[in-house]
């Protein structure tokens, strides 16, 4: 605290100096010491008086243990320090302690502050490590006018307080120096948190970046490694007036507790033999203990790799973010919570519990009311003993999603989360009921009378569920399993969480525009595509609705086949059938599986394209676009049969044949005819332009995009259309079978096909029943014109080009 030059010159008069011939552990009233003099404990153990730390000339007035090198426990002025060796610290009568620079003129540098008159002052340094200023002739601590316990620096020694006073507003908290050379305030903080349950905190500028775990009455429940010492006692204090930690040594061994200038709080003992000091602990202590690492309702384990998971029966809030690494945004329930009709609770055996900032305690229930009274508040979410150092005692509950939990083997806390009443452990107990039910009545069959039988079993029903409550179970199961919006299967989350072993990277078999595509195997040995609709992704509800609703309505051998669907709050799912030979593009594309496909396969699948579009063109009952063909979409099965996928931008067009305009545009460029990409004008004759491009590429086995001719960039269509006009066009075939000569006929064919479908003018394009007679048949072709092409020159050779956009115009 500084006071003005003023008072200053007023207050100070110089009237003695100590006499430092042996040490002494005090300072009267109207003493005074100069840079150079200390005073020492008693005991010997501290020394106060002025220092330079590390490389600084700075001066201090600080503490420190007289041990070798010697150890800075506290500073009075660490944020202004004195440039030069003129310090004195002086009591004045008034009982206040004032620390100047005397060069001449007084200059004020800190001072110590009390409120309540003294008669005799004096200053000690206690034996504890405590620079107190007192009445000369009382020694009850509670009778301190000051005390530097609390004025903290960096270091918690014995019997300090770390927590705040709520009727004073004093708080006692740690911060670290700046850098060895300067004790003022660093980054860091080590602050007893008293909101909620209290529990000890590490904050880097005002961030929260690491928590003890909740105080379990003897422990914080993320510190289990620290239970065992013998050499201190500790305690967390909270009543009405203050909440605080403390600990309290047994013997007159050293020990303190401090937070580092990197952040790291630090449990130090001096070890008397070796004369060195020890590190007993440190935190945090691994990744796992950065501060909400997996997100909400994660658990973090720094044993496995990926660190995080949710917890069991909880699922990624976003799938795709969770597996990519982004655990931010945590997890939810698989099931929802229906607090109306009650939900249940499931054990979380072990666990450093959550962050505990908006807690309820009451010291006097038991686990079981515990459980009881949580249950009855809806927006309690989890509760756990609060209290294991006399048996189990008191009730911890959790408002508010829980954060912050990591697995710890041992030492660790039982936690209770609220979770629907199907995920909870009472329907374990019913199955298990059921079970022991089942095997009660085995026994009965062997011949015991009914009447006993029913005793029996009776009398072994520890548990008391009623016919109803289990009828209940039993019925909620099944509406979980089944919704009938649709006609389409709903398949809950858990059932896909399950099927490919929570959505783990190993499964993962795409990455379409929409999100991550995994593999999956149901409980019946079905192998399944699950497509995943990642909440960034520009695919809304709209989209996956229409999807659903299309592709429900679709049969046919060359169109994917979707099993089902699943929403769960962000996560949108949609069940395909699993095709496993992978896409289109995955051959075409790479050099190496390129060679595997043959001209008698690569024409099967041209022709089995053709054919899924005119049955959606025309056959379907609901006449669709698709609006996205391009090989991404194009799926192969066991046969290499194709299959049309992705109907997240179809349009049915049953009203009107005719073009219809849209203001959006979506596709994929090179796949977008000009009328198209230029007006936003689709019909049934975008999507045969989409499939003379994936013809072309399919025999060329090249990008549409990007195709490089001599030196420079051509368009597929256009390229063929040269070779065409100059008869040359088997050279458009991949080299790797174009040498097959009695093939030759049919791959000219298919160009001129593809050709016709890439023109220019969109009524020129033969409709998808003409081609897929055309592909079928050796009879004469028209003559094609000019290709559509458009220039995209920007997205040439690009690969995110490949992606599906969705473009407002
Ligand atoms: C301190 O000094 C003042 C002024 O010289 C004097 O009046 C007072 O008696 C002194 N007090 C003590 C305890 O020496
Ligand atoms: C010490 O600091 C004062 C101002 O705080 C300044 O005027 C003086 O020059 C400094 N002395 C040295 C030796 O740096
Ligand atoms: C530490 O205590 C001081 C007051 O003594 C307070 O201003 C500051 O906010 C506290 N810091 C933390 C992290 O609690
Ligand atoms: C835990 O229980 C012990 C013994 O009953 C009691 O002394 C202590 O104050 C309790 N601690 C808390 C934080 O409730
Ligand atoms: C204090 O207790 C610890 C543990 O029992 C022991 O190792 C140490 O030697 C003791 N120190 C003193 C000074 O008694
Ligand atoms: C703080 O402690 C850590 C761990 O012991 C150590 O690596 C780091 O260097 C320390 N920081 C400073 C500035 O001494
Ligand atoms: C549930 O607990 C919260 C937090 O303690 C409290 O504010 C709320 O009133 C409780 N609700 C009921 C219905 O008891
Ligand atoms: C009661 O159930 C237990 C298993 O839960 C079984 O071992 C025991 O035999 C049963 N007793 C009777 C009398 O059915
Ligand atoms: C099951 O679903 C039906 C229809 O949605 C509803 O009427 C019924 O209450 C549900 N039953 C349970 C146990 O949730
Ligand atoms: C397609 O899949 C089947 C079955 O997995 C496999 O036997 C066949 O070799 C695959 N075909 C190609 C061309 O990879
Ligand atoms: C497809 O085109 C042929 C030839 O132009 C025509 O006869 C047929 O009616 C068309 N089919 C449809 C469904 O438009």
């Amino acid at each position: 605290m500084m006071i003005s030059t003023s008072i200053w010159s007023f207050i100070l008069v110089i009237s003695s100096v100590l006499a430092l011939s042996t040490a002494v552990s005090t300072i009267n009233a109207n003493q005074s010491i100069k840079d150079g003099e200390t005073i020492v404990s008693s005991d010997g153990t501290y020394e106060l008086g002025f220092f330079s730390p590390g490389n600084s000339k700075n001066r201090y007035l600080g503490m420190w243990y007289q041990v070798s090198p010697s150890t800075v426990v506290w500073v009075a002025n660490r944020e202004t320090p004195i440039n030069t060796t003129s310090g004195v610290l002086q009591l004045t009568t008034s009982g206040i302690l004032n620390l100047f620079r005397n060069t001449g003129d007084l200059i004020p540098i800190w001072s110590s502050y009390i409120s309540l008159p003294v008669q005799n002052p004096v200053a000690e340094l206690r034996r504890n490590g405590n620079f107190v200023i007192r009445e000369e002739n009382d020694d009850n601590p509670d009778k301190f006018f000051w005390q530097s316990f609390d004025h903290p620096t960096d270091t918690l020694l014995s019997g300090m307080k770390l927590g705040k006073n709520f009727v004073t507003g004093q708080e006692w908290n740690l911060s670290c120096w700046k850098n060895s050379d300067d004790p003022a305030r660093g980054e860091y903080t080590y602050s007893l948190d008293p909101t909620g349950y209290p529990h000890n905190t590490i904050r880097k500028g005002g961030n929260l970046i690491f928590q003890t775990g909740a105080w379990n009455g003897l422990r914080f429940s993320g510190r289990p490694q620290y239970s065992g010492n013998t050499m201190y006692t500790h305690k967390v204090v909270i009543n009405k007036e203050e909440v605080y930690y403390m600990f309290e040594m047994i013997n007159s061994s050293l020990s303190r507790l401090m937070i580092n200038q990197s952040g790291k709080g630090q449990r130090w003992t001096w070890l008397q033999q070796a004369q060195i000091w020890n590190s007993v602990y440190e935190v945090p202590k691994d990744q796992c203990d950065s501060y909400n690492i997996c997100g909400t309702y994660g658990e973090c384990n720094i044993d496995n790799n990926p660190r995080c998971a949710c917890l069991e029966k909880f699922v990624p809030s976003s799938i795709d973010a969770y597996t990519n690494g982004d655990w931010s945004s945590g997890c939810t329930r698989k099931k929802p919570l229906n607090c109306q009709k009650g939900d249940g609770f499931r054990k979380y055996p072990q666990i450093k519990v959550p962050d505990t900032i908006s807690t309820r305690i009451d010291e006097n229930m038991n686990l079981k009311e515990c459980k009881k009274v949580c249950l009855n508040n809806c927006s309690c979410t989890a509760y756990a003993t609060l209290n294991i150092s006399h048996g189990e005692t008191g009730c911890l509950q959790w408002f508010g999603d829980l954060k912050d939990m990591r697995e710890v083997s041992k030492g660790g806390r039982d936690l209770y989360i609220r979770v629907a009443l199907s995920d909870s452990d009472r329907s374990k107990n019913l199955a298990a009921l059921i079970i022991s039910l089942s095997a009660s009545a085995g026994v009965c069959l062997l011949g015991l009378t009914l009447a006993f039988c029913i005793w029996k079993i009776k009398k072994n029903l520890t548990l008391k569920v009623s016919e109803e409550t289990l009828k209940s179970n039993l019925k909620e199961h099944k509406n979980m399993s089944q919704k009938e919006d649709l006609d389409l299967p709903y398949f809950c989350l858990s059932t896909l969480v399950d099927a490919t072993n929570n959505f783990a990277k190993v499964n993962k078999i795409g990455q379409g525009g929409f999100g991550p595509v995994f593999k999956g195997i149901l409980e019946d040995g079905q192998e399944v595509a699950v497509k995943c609709l990642s909440e960034t992704s520009k695919q809304g509800t709209n989209e996956f609705m229409n999807e659903v609703k299309f592709i429900a309505k679709l049969q046919h051998r060359n169109l994917v086949r979707l099993l089902g669907y699943c929403t769960d709050g962000e996560n949108k799912m949609l069940i395909y059938e699993y095709m496993p030979n992978k896409s289109l593009d995955w051959y075409l594309f790479d050099e190496f599986r390129n060679k595997l496909l043959d001209w008698p396969q690569r024409f099967h699948i041209i022709d089995g394209i053709a054919r899924g579009l005119l049955y959606l063109h025309q056959d379907s009952r609901l006449k669709i676009i698709h609006r996205d063909m391009k090989a991404s979409n194009i799926l192969l099965d066991n046969n290499m049969n194709s299959k049309i996928s992705d109907f997240g931008t179809a349009r049915s067009f049953i009203e009107n044949e005719s073009p219809a305009n849209t203001n959006q545009i979506v596709g994929t460029f090179g796949y977008m005819p000009p009328e198209y990409a230029l007006e936003g004008l689709f019909s049934v004759k975008s999507d045969v332009f989409s499939f003379g491009v994936l013809a072309l590429e399919i025999v060329c086995g090249t990008r549409n995009r990007g195709y490089i001719h001599g030196d420079r960039i051509q368009y597929l269509p256009e390229h063929a259309w040269r070779l065409h006009k100059e008869g040359r066009s088997l050279e458009l075939v991949h080299q790797n079978i174009r040498r097959k000569s009695r093939y030759r006929h049919e791959m000219i064919r298919t160009i001129h096909i593809a050709l016709l479908c890439v023109q220019q003018c969109r009524e020129e394009r033969p409709n998808m029943s003409t081609v897929v007679l055309m592909l079928g048949s050796k009879g004469d072709l028209p003559m094609p014109s000019q290709p559509g092409f458009y220039s995209e020159r920007s997205t040439v050779g690009s690969e995110a080009s490949d992606i599906t956009i969705l473009q407002g115009r």
